[in-house]
């Protein structure tokens, strides 16, 4: 091995060896030379704990092994915690346990971040402890680094993206290939895409808790996620897909950041952008983001947001940052959320109903003389105007035919209301289905 350093190896210990875990030891393990002439010492896995050791697809070479969380924990001779278990119990009470035995912390754990963010960073703080969170979002995308190192000089204005890959993937299938949605969320679990529970991946809650950090770390506010406006992808049908395509846009599951002059807007929810923009070819598992910066302008960050090796990426990058400043003085580190802790901001977050969009609409109307003066009159009515319309042609057997439009850029609580008095008339058949648009212009 090329070690450019006389210093011991640092030895790690890991909780979880499922897909990321087995991950992190074979890039730990194949890239051991490089690793060690970045990080300036070799770094080890020397203990592992794991609910069920026998179909793990890890490289547990010189790994002790135990199924308690705890043994790895406490073990005096392990410098670096590497938490990849998820979900919040027992992650959140070993990541504070190492914190207080005077270990840091790695973790790609979004939804402990996202919701005990605010109490593992400050117990990092008081511990003098470093808490890395790269491979929480966007999987293999350096996306935390990039906004809280790369962009630190910028007045950030919004970051969106494309931060769920089980749901990208899922979209671009039903688009691409007219699957359907079972078939290829099962093909989305058996990749190790999606989460242990897919519902977090198909109601847009893994991107919620993904938006969350990346809005604390844009903007310098706590992590709120109890604040997200969520919605996820599963009442979009193939029929949204190809009408969106028609009418030059894709659907995408977008989590959106922004400030206005209200505060900072926090949502996750399809979306149909114009097919001319970059965002709206990322296919498959593959995430973007998209940070928009006084300063810079618009970067756009895009690569694997899932998977074992690529999330392994961000882990040991991680690990190797951990390593280079552990003889680094804890108060002069880079900030966990990327604004000093004391100068944190208290912008209020912009409620769903005061934020103004526009729509596509898609409503199933009875086949009958003046339901379209209906539709319009409402539209009308609510200040709504009409950027498109579509109507398809229904089979010669069908009593309903599918009517779908795009609006102007209307409040949510407007649109809201117009939706309400269109599924209350007898020639619409509930619910009315509300796809949000955004132009993704430069403002
Ligand atoms: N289930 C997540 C996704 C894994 O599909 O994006 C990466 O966070």
């Amino acid at each position: 091995m090329n070690t450019v350093s006389s210093y011991p190896p640092i030895k790690v210990g890991i909780l979880g060896l499922g897909t990321v875990g087995g991950g992190v030891t074979r890039v730990l393990a194949r890239n051991a030379s490089e690793i060690s002439r970045r990080a300036g010492r070799d770094i080890l896995i020397t203990h592992a704990a794991a609910r069920n050791l026998d179909s793990t697809t890890a490289n547990t070479t010189g790994i002790k092994l135990t199924q308690e969380g705890l043994e790895v924990v406490d073990d005096p001779e392990v410098s670096i915690i590497i938490e990849l278990m998820g979900g919040y119990e027992p992650a959140r009470s070993l990541v504070l346990r190492a914190l207080a035995n005077g270990k840091h912390v790695v973790t790609a754990n979004k939804a402990l971040i996202a919701n005990h963010g605010n109490e593992i960073f400050a117990a990092a703080r008081d511990a003098g402890m470093m808490v890395g969170f790269e491979a929480a979002v966007a999987g293999g995308i350096p996306i935390i680094k990039a906004i809280r190192e790369g962009l630190a000089g910028n007045h950030l204005e919004w970051v969106m993206g494309i931060i769920n890959g089980t749901a990208n993937f899922i979209l671009s299938e039903m688009r691409g290939k007219g699957r359907n949605f079972p078939d290829v969320l099962a093909e989305a679990q058996k990749l190790g895409y999606a989460e242990a529970d897919p519902t977090l991946d198909i109601e847009g809650i893994d991107a919620a808790h993904k938006l969350t950090i990346l809005a604390s770390i844009a903007f310098g506010i706590p992590l709120q996620f109890d604040k997200v406006y969520i919605e996820g992808i599963s009442r979009i049908t193939r029929d949204d897909v190809a009408n969106a395509t028609k009418l030059g846009y894709r659907i995408k599951h977008l989590g959106i950041a922004r400030r206005d002059e209200h505060g900072v807007q926090l949502r996750v929810h399809p979306t149909l952008i114009p097919q001319r923009q970059l965002l709206a070819h990322v296919n498959g598992v593959m995430n973007a983001v998209l940070v928009k910066g006084d300063a810079v302008g618009q970067n756009l960050f895009y690569g694997a947001g899932a998977g074992a090796e690529p999330t392994a990426s961000a882990v040991v990058a991680d690990i190797i940052d951990v390593v280079r400043t552990l003889t680094t003085d804890p108060e002069n580190r880079v900030p966990h959320l990327a604004f000093q802790p004391d100068a944190l901001s208290d912008l209020p977050v912009v409620p769903m109903d005061e934020i103004e969009t526009a729509c596509y609409l898609r409503l199933l109307a009875l086949d009958r003389p003046g339901v379209l003066a209906d539709i319009t009159r409402i539209l009308a009515d609510c200040g709504i105007g009409i950027e498109a319309f579509m109507q398809k042609e229904a089979p010669a057997t069908a009593s309903v035919v599918p009517v779908v439009l795009l609006t102007n850029p209307v409040k949510e609580q407007r649109m809201n209301q117009a939706i309400a008095a269109l599924e209350a008339l007898d020639s619409i058949r509930a619910p009315v289905m509300r796809i949000r648009l955004d132009y993704l212009e430069s403002d």
